[in-house]
């Protein structure tokens, strides 16, 4: 297919790469990184594996046909790590070989908070231009209204809690059900609203074991005999509310930690959505001249803001979302 060429002919090689926990979304992200790059007339590079691809040059070659068949799979196909060794200067070292060696001179990196951090560092010291792209579950990120994944995550999950109300109904017991989320409750709030929670347990909110006891019993005299706790990874293992809980309650308790399987799957239309959005205008704005920046959606509309801002500051739970849940489930 004819290629249209770049009217500001700033950057011409370019790297898409997906460090840290992979996020359902990240491959539509990906498709969208390559081929706008491609009918862009820029040459496109995977990085696999992470920041430990770049460190151990494991860099190929994308075309058009590279990306097909992926919009809607969980995962990444340039695949992720964990990589603690690029904390190293001199193992950042041999990545900054790499990218010479291909002359990338633009990154796209899709990822979340710690990807940024490291891409923020990338670009201090060797001034490649990058662009960010949010994708985690965790939806944590400053300067975003949604990450890549994070709404997949969500359906993933209350799909599971709404099956495990089944059971909880029929056996009359309290489940205490743990999400991800890492030090934060974005997760756990979206679920808690959407399942209709008995109580939501997130770090941002102080929260009392006594008071989640009364309101199980309170809901008890009131006829109800099964209830739905939530708890953010971040703020106290379930275990430790299940053996609080059963102190406090007459109730069988069980504990169910849905772990790892809320990082999988084919994302939602709104993952995807995002994913089509910022990973088009990522490569749009390095073919600008632009850099240092991360791409966001902001009251349905795309937003950038600078990296560092990002990495500065902290997003906020939506506290009036989390009173409203609370209210709700009584
Ligand atoms: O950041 C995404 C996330 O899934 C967190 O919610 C969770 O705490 C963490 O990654 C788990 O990391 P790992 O896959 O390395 O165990």
């Amino acid at each position: 297919m004819k290629t249209k060429e770049s009217k500001f002919h700033k950057v011409k090689n370019i790297a898409v790469v997906t460090p840290g926990g992979d996020a359902p979304g990240m491959n539509t992200a990906i498709r969208a990184v390559v081929r706008t790059a491609i009918f862009s007339g820029l040459k496109v590079y995977g990085i696999e594996k992470g920041w430990l691809g770049l460190i151990e040059g494991k860099i190929r070659n994308m075309e058009l046909q590279s990306v097909g068949g992926i919009i809607n799979r969980g995962g990444t196909i340039l695949h992720t790590h964990r990589c603690p060794e690029f904390n190293q200067k001199q193992t950042r070292a041999a990545a900054y070989e790499n990218l010479k060696a291909y002359n990338i001179d633009g990154m796209v990196v899709i990822g979340g908070d710690g990807s940024l951090k490291a891409s923020h560092i990338i670009h201090q010291e060797t001034g490649t231009p990058i662009i960010n792209i949010p994708a985690s579950i965790d939806n944590d990120i400053y300067g975003t209204d949604y990450s890549i994944g994070f709404d997949t995550a969500v359906n993933t999950a209350l799909e599971a809690i709404d099956k495990i109300r089944d059971t909880a109904t029929s056996h009359e017991r309290v489940f205490v059900i743990e999400v991800m989320g890492r030090n934060n409750g974005f997760i756990a709030l979206d679920v808690g609203l959407t399942a209709g929670a008995e109580a939501i347990i997130i770090p941002e909110v102080a929260f009392n074991l006594d008071a989640i006891g009364q309101k199980i019993r309170y809901g008890q005299q009131r006829g109800k005999s099964s209830f739905i706790i939530v708890v953010a990874e971040g703020a106290i293992s379930a275990g430790e509310v299940a053996v609080h809980l059963k102190k406090r309650t007459n109730l069988d308790v069980r504990v169910s930690i849905l772990g790892h399987m809320q990082r999988g799957g084919s994302p939602t239309a709104l993952s995807r959505e995002v994913a089509c959005k910022l990973g088009s205008r990522a490569v749009q704005l390095l073919i600008e001249g632009k850099g240092a920046l991360m791409v966001g959606i902001a009251s349905d509309k795309i937003i950038e803001t600078p990296t560092d801002e990002v990495a500065r500051r902290k997003k906020k739970i939506d506290l009036a979302t989390y009173k409203l849940a609370n209210m709700l489930a009584t």
